[in-house]
């Protein structure tokens, strides 16, 4: 299917997308193996969609989305990343594209179809949506109907769709769009969050009949390099 923001977008060289601008760094080889990882925890069944969420904010949920994609993304694999933080989007700066469309578009608008609001990038196999303009009701919009057949579209035009979300103890939508999803990864920024954090961010998404695949251990320190490890359920 053609996208018509098929303009290429050009990968930023910002240091978040690791593995664009180091591929044969440790992180990047990290990320192969979450990805790995991700691939085996479902041997029975095709992985659809992830939606990755944290206990609480900046805990790298966003860095590691896209770096994931990117990783998952190739010339037969069709990756979608959707920026579904409908609070504090990042996405179209960490790709340096506009954030003008975008999901809360699609969700508001009917007339505007999925092909004119993704974009193509210089990854072969990696497409973006941005969030669009910021709602007064994310919560609302992410568990409506709508939200459902839009998902429901996007896996007629990619293998894999990744969902970067809000953490999951601030607001609920996490837990929407877990409940939708197919599966959940869990970024835990080492010595950021208590256990009774970790505890009740379990609870919530196992209320909602989450699949949780693991959880990657973020900001870990290891001389001048940043590492990442993959822990299964
Ligand atoms: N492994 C890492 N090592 C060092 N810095 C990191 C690492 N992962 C993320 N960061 C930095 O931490 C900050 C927060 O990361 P990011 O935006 O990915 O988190 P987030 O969980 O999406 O935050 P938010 O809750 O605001 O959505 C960014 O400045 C990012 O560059
Ligand atoms: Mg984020």
């Amino acid at each position: 299917m053609l996208f018509k923001k098929n303009k290429r977008v050009q990968n930023n060289e910002r240091p978040g997308l690791v593995v664009v601008n180091k591929p044969t760094s440790v992180v990047s080889e990290q990320f192969r193996t979450i990805r790995t990882n991700i691939q085996f925890s479902m041997v029975d069944e095709t992985l659809k969609s992830i939606v990755v969420t944290s206990a609480g904010p900046s805990s790298g949920k966003s860095t590691v989305s896209a770096n994931l994609a990117v990783t998952f993304a190739s010339e037969d694999k069709k990756i979608l990343l959707v920026d579904a933080d409908l609070r504090k989007p990042t996405v179209h700066k960490t790709f340096n594209i506009k954030n003008i469309d975008g999901l809360t578009k699609l969700l508001t608008d009917k007339e505007t179809k999925i092909e004119n609001t993704i974009y193509r990038t210089h990854t072969e196999g990696l497409y973006l949506l941005t969030s669009g303009a910021i709602p007064p009701n994310p919560a609302e919009l992410l568990s409506s109907k709508r939200m459902t057949s839009i998902i429901n579209e996007m896996y007629k035009y990619f293998d894999m769709v990744i969902f970067d979300m809000p953490p999951v103890l601030a607001v609920t939508d996490a837990q929407i769009m877990a409940s939708k999803a197919d599966g959940v990864l869990f970024i835990i920024p080492k010595g950021e969050v208590s256990k009774e954090q970790m505890i009740k961010s379990k609870e919530l998404l196992v209320n909602v009949k989450a699949n949780i695949l693991g959880a990657v251990l973020n900001k870990v320190e290891k001389s001048d390099d940043n590492y990442y490890y993959y822990y299964g359920e």
